[in-house]
């Protein structure tokens, strides 16, 4: 069953404890996490504390999507703050292999990000010891933007790879996915599918959630 992530980049922070509650009693499946640095990213979100305080509401696994440089100086940080997934960019980390080992010694998820122009090629030797790849379908930094044409084939090339080198890789897409494309997302192969603003338009997160998850 395709598992739905809504991402907390959308939510209305002055809110935000009542609607990740919402967001468990609509039967998200994951919370999906953005931490952007503003130098990766040309945008700066949230970090350590929001996500160590938010843990203590929800038993919802925490997908960590890390947009900063160098990530692996706050891996530590982020597993004692209670992620589940940890993902770090493919273009943010020169020492990838070392990263995503480190990232499993807390015990957790380890998970690679590519941005919608880097080569899915570049993971062929790394696939098999990663439980998750995030292809991102916007250029990252921002929510509510348009899912990039191309990322469909990107998603299929994935599936095969991944049936050929580690048939038990999950496959996350992320950004510009709502109701009118999740079903064609899903047929590529998606196995987790993060979505912000068709999550929380209009303040109708139960709504929007039976619609996305109506449109698988
Ligand atoms: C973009 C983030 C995405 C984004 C998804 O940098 O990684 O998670 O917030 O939001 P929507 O669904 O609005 O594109
Ligand atoms: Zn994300």
């Amino acid at each position: 069953m395709i598992k739905i992530a809504p991402s907390l980049l959308s939510a209305d922070f002055s809110q935000l404890g009542v609607q990740i509650k919402e967001l468990e009693d609509s039967g998200a499946d994951m919370l999906h996490i953005d931490v952007m640095d503003g130098m990766f990213v040309p945008n700066i979100s949230f970090g350590i504390p929001i996500i160590k305080s938010i843990r203590k509401l929800t038993k919802l696994p925490f997908d960590v999507h890390l947009m900063i440089e160098e990530p692996s100086r706050y891996i530590k940080d982020f597993a004692d703050a209670g992620a589940d997934i940890i993902t770090i960019h493919y273009e943010s980390d020169n020492h990838l292999d070392r990263t995503i080992n480190y990232i499993k010694s807390f015990g957790i998820k380890s998970s690679v990000a590519v941005n919608p122009a880097t080569s899915l090629s570049n993971l062929k030797y790394l696939i098999n010891d990663l439980d998750m790849v995030l292809i991102m379908s916007v250029n990252p930094g921002f929510g509510g933007q348009s899912f990039i044409h191309y990322i469909y084939d990107k998603i299929k090339e994935l599936r095969s790879l991944a049936d050929k080198y580690n048939p038990s890789l999950l496959i996350e897409v992320d950004g510009g996915v709502d109701a009118s494309n999740i079903n064609k997302v899903a047929q590529y192969g998606a196995d987790i599918i993060v979505s912000g603003s068709a999550v929380f338009k209009g303040n109708q997160i139960k709504l929007n959630l039976k619609n996305l998850r109506e449109g698988i």
